[in-house]
């Protein structure tokens, strides 16, 4: 190996994006992992980054080395690394608990829910992430893959969104005493779900919304057909374009609206649907437009929505352990289901050469992979 490895990082302060040779990491403590990079998925906030509106270096640094999803092979463990050898797979989670000692999602592992906006996410906020051909990781934040999901494992992160969210939704409808939501494998069965945008987020979103049960619609504005309404009607999904159908007729179409799952990032399209939520629904956000859109809303009637409907509106970002293990699981389930289509996702592989069109140009595909090595 040698001593020096290739990586991908942007400045705010400097407005740049480039890449460096940086000093390949070590192993400096017993509990940690060093990784070889496979693949690094590129996604919204890897974009929002790169326009320089959000993200913060590492303290000290200038630039941050970009990638929060990624998936690599172990390379060599430290002495304590108990359930992990060389040549697993591995995905890492991205958050980092803050040390504030009040902080009591931080102190239980539960990050996510960070109360003092202290934490640290790899390759977004104060921590380098993973586009680099190396990284060293302790081992409770890296998740084991089966050899299986070589191909589609770098998925596991844009999934977790959805786990968590559903996570959530199951515990909000505890509120509802006959769902028995514990004890259903399918506990979506009978139930409607609306998907709000048709990429990545959403695809696996509907994914798994299908393998829990539900009835399951994705609206989104593109015209069909299109490659991504085809792939989410070939995953028995019904598509709905936003362009021929208002959100009222979306909803006489499908009756009940249980779920709706916004994974389309711009608060118009998302609360131009919110007044469609049905009786005792959950709407869950998950997506972080730019900050500035301004939306109209008839507030008194989502408000009388709201109450006399019994619903429950609510934010979900970053993921636990258990939705990283969810997300695994799940993604094993999908390639049994649906094995073409969950490649399908994948628009393009490239080689890290090709950083800044992907980072910068023109949003194109689904689910675009830079490929660190094979
Ligand atoms: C990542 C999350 C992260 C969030 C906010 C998302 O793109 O998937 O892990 O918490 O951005 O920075």
């Amino acid at each position: 190996m040698s001593n020096t490895m290739r990586v991908i990082a942007v400045s705010k302060s400097k407005q740049d994006l480039r890449t460096f040779d940086y000093p390949a990491p070590a192993i400096t403590k017993d509990n940690q992992v060093r990784i070889r990079t496979l693949d690094v998925g590129i996604c919204g906030t890897d974009r929002e980054i790169c326009t320089y509106a959000y993200g913060e270096p590492p303290e000290g640094s200038d630039y941050l080395v970009l990638g929060h999803e990624s998936l690599g092979e172990v390379i060599e463990v430290g002495a304590d690394v108990k359930n992990l050898k060389v040549g697993d797979l591995v995905v890492p989670s991205v958050r980092r608990p803050c040390t504030e000692a009040h902080c009591k999602p931080c102190q239980a592992d539960r990050q996510d829910y960070c109360s003092t906006a202290q934490y640290q996410e790899r390759g977004i906020m104060s921590l380098d992430g993973y586009m680099a051909e190396y990284y060293v990781e302790e081992e409770k934040f890296l998740n084991l893959v089966p050899a299986e999901l070589r191909d589609v494992a770098v998925l596991t992160e844009p999934l977790t969104i959805a786990e968590k969210g559903l996570q959530q939704v199951w515990q909000v409808q505890k509120r509802l005493p006959w769902a028995c939501t514990e004890l259903s494998k399918r506990p979506g069965h009978g139930l409607k779900a609306v998907v709000l945008g048709a990429g990545p987020i959403g695809i696996l979103g509907t994914m798994a919304l299908i393998v829990q049960g539900f009835e399951t619609y994705v609206y989104s504005r593109s015209k069909a057909p299109n490659p991504k309404a085809e792939l989410v009607e070939s995953l028995g999904a019904k598509y709905i374009s936003a362009l021929e159908v208002t959100p009222e007729q979306l909803a006489e179409q499908i009756g009940n609206i249980d779920l709706i799952y916004e994974a389309v990032g711009t608060a118009e399209l998302a609360f131009s649907v919110l007044p469609v939520l049905g009786v005792n629904g959950v709407f869950v956000f998950t997506g972080i437009p730019p900050e500035g859109e301004k939306v109209e809303l008839l507030g008194s009637n989502l408000m009388r929505n709201l109450v006399l409907k019994n619903q429950a509106v609510i934010g979900t970002v970053n993921a636990d352990k258990a939705s990283f293990e969810n997300a695994i699981a799940d993604l094993g389930e999908f390639k049994c289901r649906w094995p073409k289509q969950l490649e399908a996702i994948i628009t393009g592989r490239h080689t890290p050469d090709a950083y800044k069109e992907l980072l910068q140009g023109k949003n194109t595909g689904i689910k675009n992979v830079i490929q660190f090595a094979k």
